[in-house]
């Protein structure tokens, strides 16, 4: 692959940042996500749509045995979308006023389905290097009252699934995976399906595997699996009779037949992500002041997203000199150049109004990712030109902020 020697990257970062009226290095933008249907998914769709039997059927039941089997779990589930695959989980798992061990990095639903639950998030740090939840303070917040632990395989990146196995084990904890960015990621050689209680996914547009909106369960618990698929259909056993109280959170085989369709390329399409990944790895790696994020050991990393971390000691000030103001220029200039960027997210969980309490803990290392992340293009359909153009523009960027 052509990468822009260091040298030559240095020099064009001489020259001016285009946020000042330079000259950007890439001439058209480069996306963070590529959202785009193969032609086979479209034609997938529309067998479903011509069949006439649109909803949750013979598509779902494939989507689900082919999804269990590849990320070794005994059973799947597909459902309406990522959060209800949460609610799906937690309403057998989790009882009203329990406390449940939650990361305070990581998207919302994952903790705010455990209050919809009726029950405690105690909200845990973050690793400073993988992201994924701090095992060790996961541990010093267990109390009498704590009965799971939900965590996220965050980005792509597996969590420390031995450690949160052994917290589990220790304190007799349910444990339950979001793996909604984490299609196909893998542990020490098997599937994410072969851990914890219960793992859920979602397959919203944006995410490595998308039905547009969609979302899935895997267990290996045959009882959970029946608990699961009775609360998405209204606790119905047969025709109009129900044993329980349950929702509508089914998928569509419109749906399921475009995850099938998806589910042919997966492989390939992880592979480039992750070949992807190496590469930003490379190019960062030459870059002081920027830091690549780290693979869980043993973990298979599929990034979904790929979260860069800046050393604010490594750039001059910038603004008012918080290490927040010197994120948000660098992601400027980034953008400027051509590469587009997210901030995955701009504060913690105990940040946000709705789960922010007066004199609450806010996790030291979680609020340093608020400040420093950023995620740059990762995605399968990146050329090996635009690449080369991300890793120039960092230098670029880098070189220029330097002062
Ligand atoms: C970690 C995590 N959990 C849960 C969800 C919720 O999934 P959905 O949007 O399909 O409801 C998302 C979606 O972005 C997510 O990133």
């Amino acid at each position: 692959m052509a990468v822009t020697s260091p040298a030559a990257a240095r020099s064009r970062a001489a020259s001016s940042l285009a946020l000042h009226g330079g000259t950007p290095v890439a001439d058209a933008k480069i996306p963070l996500v590529s959202v785009a249907l193969a032609e086979a998914d479209i034609q997938a769709a529309l067998g479903v749509l011509r069949s006439g039997m649109l909803v949750q059927g013979k598509h779902c039941a494939a989507l689900e045995e082919r999804f269990a089997y590849a990320t070794d779990a005994r059973f799947g589930a597909t459902c309406a979308n990522g959060t209800c695959a949460l609610q799906l989980v937690y309403e057998p798992l989790i009882e009203p006023g329990d406390e449940v061990l939650v990361p305070a990095w990581t998207y919302i639903a994952t903790v705010s389905m455990v209050v919809a639950r009726g029950a405690i998030p105690v909200f845990c740090d973050a690793d400073p290097e993988t992201y994924c939840i701090d095992v060790e303070d996961a541990a010093r917040k267990v109390t009498p009252r704590t009965t799971a632990i939900a965590c996220t395989h965050l980005y792509g990146n597996p969590v420390d699934i031995d450690g949160v196995e052994a917290l589990g084990a220790a304190h007799g904890l349910s444990v339950i995976y979001d793996a909604a960015q984490s299609h196909l990621a893998r542990w020490k050689g098997s599937g994410l399906g072969a851990f914890g209680d219960a793992v859920t996914y979602s397959l919203y547009a944006t995410k490595n595997m998308m039905t547009g909106e969609g979302g899935l369960v895997t267990t290996n618990d045959a009882d959970l699996n029946k608990s699961i698929r009775l609360l998405r259909s209204h606790g119905e056993t047969e025709k109009y009779i129900h044993s329980r109280v349950g929702y509508n959170y089914r998928m569509t085989d419109v749906e399921a037949a475009i995850g099938l369709s998806q589910f042919d390329r997966m492989i390939d399409l992880t592979a480039k992500r992750r070949a992807n990944g190496a590469a930003l790895d490379r190019m960062i790696a030459g870059i002081p002041g920027l830091k690549a994020p780290k693979v869980t050991p043993g973990g298979e990393h599929v990034y979904h997203l790929y979260a860069v971390r800046i050393e604010p000691e490594a750039f001059a000030p910038v603004g008012n000199g918080s290490a927040r103001a010197l994120r948000d220029e660098f992601t400027r200039a980034l953008n400027a150049e051509g590469v587009m960027t997210a901030i995955h997210y701009p504060r913690t969980l105990t940040r946000q109004p709705v789960f922010e309490k007066p004199g609450m803990d806010h996790p030291p290392v979680a609020e340093r990712l608020a400040e420093t992340l950023f995620c740059i293009p990762v995605h399968q359909n990146l050329t090996d030109r635009q690449l080369a153009q991300i890793g120039e523009s960092l230098h670029k960027v880098a070189e220029a902020l330097r002062g």
